[in-house]
């Protein structure tokens, strides 16, 4: 049977009239419906480990939008946390962390099955999905790259520059090393086991992949995005994969043909003209809208969503902001948005 599902479509390489959408961070605070739900659950991880709640609020952006896809709601900081660091989350400020620079601290994560413990109320919440989600409407299941879940673990929260992981990747190569692996090889569980759970893509977010430079970008976010990629194909044939080293710039260019990857989701920092040239030819392409419109709206919004429409439009994309959506954004404004972009 011929997909019908307009998302898988685009990740196969197609080009279609009308580009699909989703947003990221859809499922979030600029919607009072999120915000009633949190409030429900207590916190943000007891409602990520609330399957019917955390299922509830993934399809809450699904029902107001028809977005084309729906992102699994949960967090790139729950796959430490099951390989054994504390996380909790200041409430104003973001992730804290058990902080790991020391090789007796790295000793005393786990690795192997042991992260489902933990980790399978996530799967519970796709089994819901895929059962709850209308039948047009894919489900991404997601995870953090290896970099960008190192640097919060040796920083033990976020950080500007993510100095902390460039300090240690110096000092103490070896350690940094062995943390990518164990994060590069428990990814590949945590993937694999949403696969099986029922995601019908996976995305890996590699938001701080922009500040690896030179030979650190290939080792730590091309070379680990590749082992995720082709282990994942190997057991899952078929399934596609998101990649999104965010900023990388140049070095998006190619990053299909040596991660294997079926789209390459681009930020806002390279102009949607310059992916059309650059990225798009190697595939799929996500993105790029910048999302301070979704705060600003107006024709502001009309012209960059049209922008980024026309000038990829002649190859496979899939449509979305270049960064998550903050919690200031008007959802009048995301309403705004798909109508734009379903007119183009
Ligand atoms: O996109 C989605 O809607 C799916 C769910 C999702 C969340 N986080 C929910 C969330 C996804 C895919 C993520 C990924 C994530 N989490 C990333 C990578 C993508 C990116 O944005 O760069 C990172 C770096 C994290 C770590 C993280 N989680 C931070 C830094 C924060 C605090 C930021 C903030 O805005 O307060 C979170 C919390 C978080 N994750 C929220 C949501 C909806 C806000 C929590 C709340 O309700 O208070």
């Amino acid at each position: 049977m011929a997909e019908t599902k307009t998302i898988l479509r685009a990740l196969a390489g197609e080009t279609l009239p009308t580009p699909p959408i989703w947003m990221m961070r859809q499922a979030g605070r600029y919607l009072p419906e999120y915000k009633a739900t949190r409030a429900q659950a207590g916190d943000f991880l007891s409602l990520c480990y609330n399957s019917e709640l955390a299922a509830e609020v993934t399809l809450q952006p699904i029902r107001r939008y028809g977005f084309d896809a729906a992102i699994l709601f949960a967090d790139i900081l729950l796959l430490p946390q099951a390989l054994g660091a504390d996380l909790w989350f200041v409430t104003g400020e973001g992730p804290r962390l058990s902080t790991i620079t020391k090789q007796a601290e790295f000793d005393k994560l786990g690795r192997g099955e042991m992260i489902h413990d933990t980790l399978n109320p996530i799967y519970d919440t796709i089994r819901i999905l895929r059962r709850e989600l209308p039948e047009e409407t894919t489900l991404i299941g997601f995870a953090g790259a290896p970099w960008t879940v190192a640097t919060y673990m040796i920083a033990g929260r976020g950080t500007p520059d993510q100095g902390p992981a460039h300090a240690l990747k110096y000092e103490n190569r070896a350690l940094f090393e062995a943390i990518i692996e164990r994060l590069t090889e428990s990814t590949i569980d945590y993937l694999s086991a949403q696969i099986d759970a029922g995601a019908e893509v996976v995305k890996i977010f590699d938001s701080w992949a922009g500040s690896l430079q030179g030979e650190d970008f290939h080792r730590y976010a091309l070379y680990p995005a590749r082992v995720i990629t082709e282990e994942l194909k190997r057991r899952h044939p078929g399934i596609p994969v998101i990649a999104f080293p965010r900023q990388a710039g140049d070095k998006y260019i190619g990053f299909h043909a040596a991660t294997g990857a079926d789209c390459v989701a681009v930020d806002d920092s390279v102009s949607p003209e310059w992916v059309a040239e650059h990225v798009q030819p190697g595939g799929c392409v996500q993105g790029n809208l910048a999302s301070k419109h979704m705060v600003t709206g107006g024709q502001a919004l009309v012209d960059e969503t049209r922008k980024v429409v026309e000038a990829l439009r002649n190859g496979p994309h899939i449509f979305n902001l270049g960064h998550g959506i903050t919690p200031d954004a008007d959802p009048e404004n995301v309403q705004l948005m798909i109508d734009t972009v379903r007119s183009a």
